[in-house]
C-alpha cells in the first residue's frame, strides 16, 4: 500500500479496528431523528470517535476544524428519499476531499440495484482520483428494498467494492457474516441500520467482531439512543477491548437502558 493511502487508513483503523461514528443520513434523508442539530448531535460523541462519516456541509458547519479526528467525506449522493435511491453521482471531488484533509472518501454502490453499473462506475472514479493522491476510497454497499440482506448477497457486493479498488467496506451483519468476510480482501465494517434496543445494537457489533469484521460505521443506534455516550462508550468497549455484550451495556446509563 502506498505511504499516503497507508496513513490515512492508519489514521482511521486503531490497531486494524475502527469505530465508525456515521452522521452522514442527511444527504439524502433530510433532517434524520437525532441529527436536527448536527453539531449538537456529533460534539459530544466526538471524544470517543475513531472517525467521523459526513458530508462537507456538516464538516463546514458543524465540526470544529481543531478537533482532530479522522473525516470519512461522503463523496456520492443526488438523490433523496423521494427519488430511485441507486440513482448516485459523484458530489464530491478528489480536490475537496484533499482540501479538507479527509481521511477517506466514502461513495455507495447498489449492486442488483437499478442503476448498479453507474454507481460501480461512481466507485471506479474515486478509486482512480483517489490513489493518485493517496486517498483511500470506502465502499458502502448499500442494499436496495427489493435485495436479500444475505452473506451470498452482501458477499457479492463487497467483493465487487472491493475488486474495484475499495480500500476499505461497509455491509451489513447477516446470517453466516464470516462468509462475506472472508471473500472480500480488504477490511468490512458493518453499518448498525435501524435503531433497535441498546442490546440488541451491542449483540450486532459483537457478533460482527467475532466473525472478523474490523469494527463498525454505526450512526441511528449511537445517536438515537437515549444515551449516546454509553451508547458509542460500550461499542468501543466491544471493538476494541474485547468486551462482551454483558460487560459492555454496563457502560449505559442506568440499570433501565442496560436491560433495553
Ligand atoms: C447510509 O447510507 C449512511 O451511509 C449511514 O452512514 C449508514 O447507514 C450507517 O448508519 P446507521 O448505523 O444508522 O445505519
Amino acid at each position: 500500500m502506498d505511504w499516503g493511502v497507508s496513513n490515512r487508513v492508519s489514521r482511521i483503523m486503531r490497531g486494524g479496528r475502527t469505530v465508525m461514528l456515521a452522521v452522514d443520513h442527511g444527504y439524502f434523508q433530510g433532517p434524520t431523528t437525532g441529527l436536527e442539530n448536527p453539531r449538537k448531535t456529533i460534539t459530544p460523541l466526538l471524544p470517543y470517535a475513531d472517525s467521523l462519516m459526513l458530508t462537507r456541509g456538516v464538516l463546514r458547519t458543524s465540526v470544529d476544524p481543531e478537533h482532530p479526528v479522522p473525516v470519512v467525506l461522503r463523496a456520492s449522493g443526488g438523490t433523496s428519499i423521494l427519488k430511485e435511491l441507486s440513482d448516485e453521482g459523484v458530489t464530491t471531488s478528489m480536490d475537496e476531499a484533499v482540501r479538507l484533509n479527509a481521511s477517506a472518501v466514502a461513495v455507495s454502490i447498489f449492486v442488483g440495484g437499478e442503476k448498479e453499473r453507474q454507481t460501480l462506475l461512481n466507485l471506479s472514479e474515486l478509486v482512480n482520483e483517489g490513489e493518485r493522491l493517496g486517498m483511500p476510497v470506502l465502499a458502502v454497499t448499500a442494499v436496495g428494498r427489493e435485495m436479500e440482506r444475505d452473506a451470498r448477497y452482501l458477499g457479492l457486493a463487497c467483493r465487487i467494492a472491493a475488486e474495484l479498488g475499495a480500500r476499505i467496506v461497509k455491509t451489513y451483519y447477516c446470517q453466516d457474516f464470516e462468509k462475506v468476510v472472508g471473500g472480500c480482501p480488504v477490511p468490512v465494517i458493518i453499518a448498525g441500520g435501524k435503531k433497535v434496543p441498546e442490546r440488541e445494537a451491542l449483540q450486532l457489533a459483537y457478533s460482527a467482531v467475532s466473525k472478523g469484521a474490523a469494527g463498525v460505521d454505526m450512526g441511528r443506534n449511537i445517536f438515537q439512543s437515549s444515551d449516546p455516550v454509553g451508547m458509542i462508550r460500550a461499542v468501543r468497549a466491544i471493538v476494541h477491548d474485547g468486551s462482551t455484550v454483558d460487560e459492555a451495556a454496563k457502560l449505559l446509563a442506568g440499570p433501565k437502558a442496560a436491560r433495553a
